[in-house]
């Protein structure tokens, strides 16, 4: 398990398929992601299935659960996808779920705690991410975490009812560990 201020990473299970639909359906929450069609309970469980016993390197993908350390309620997912060993570049992903739970802070705290991951426990060179234009809560959180803006695609989703300019952001190895050596997590267990 892997230690923020606020949150702890820990693997995804089987599980925690009732806590993921219990809010990840809500167009609050999904009109920022790729699609903010709804999933079933059917289509997350074999989603779960492939992530639950998938390895960075023979699948490209590693999805934690985030959980509030203080009182152990699931928050949302984390992700590294795309992981590319011969580049040891990854695009990261989060979503928590429930509106409740936004800009408390919990966002900037799982990012930071997943680069730690990426680059410190995987071994990664760089970690990119895609963010609309429009999301200004997350493109604040990724830069509060380290990311800087490093391009941008017009065009690039239709969501909200247009489509959308998106900013590629990337944080490399040197800037992230300088910050945020391997020698010690973000934060402690407690
Ligand atoms: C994006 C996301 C992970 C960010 O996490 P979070 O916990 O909500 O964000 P944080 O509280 O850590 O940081 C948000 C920052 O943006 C600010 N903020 C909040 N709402 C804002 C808004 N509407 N406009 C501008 N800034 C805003 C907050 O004040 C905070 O900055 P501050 O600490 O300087 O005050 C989370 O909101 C989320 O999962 N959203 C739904 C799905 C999503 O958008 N995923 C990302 C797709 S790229």
């Amino acid at each position: 398990m892997y230690f923020g201020e606020k949150v702890r990473l820990r693997a995804i299970e089987m599980s925690d398929l009732p806590h993921i639909m219990k809010h990840w359906n809500t167009y609050e929450t999904r009109k920022f992601l790729l699609s903010a069609v709804p999933y079933s309970e059917n289509a997350e469980r074999k989603w779960l299935e492939e992530v639950t016993t998938a390895s960075p390197w023979k699948d490209g993908i590693v999805v934690f659960a985030v959980e509030d350390k203080r009182t152990g309620q699931f928050l949302g997912t984390v992700t590294l996808d795309r992981i590319n060993p011969q580049n040891r570049r990854a695009e990261l992903g989060i979503a928590l779920h429930d509106p409740a739970n936004l800009g408390k802070g919990y966002g900037t705290d799982t990012v930071r705690v997943m680069l730690w991951f990426g680059y410190h426990v995987l071994g990664l060179h760089t970690i990119f991410l895609i963010t609309m234009t429009c999301n200004a809560r997350a493109i604040r959180a990724y830069e509060k975490a380290g990311f800087k803006r490093a391009g941008l695609l017009r065009h690039a989703m239709f969501s909200q009812g247009k489509f959308q300019d998106v900013f590629i952001m990337d944080t490399v190895f040197d800037e992230f560990a300088a910050v945020h050596p391997g020698d010690r997590q973000i934060g402690s267990p407690t």
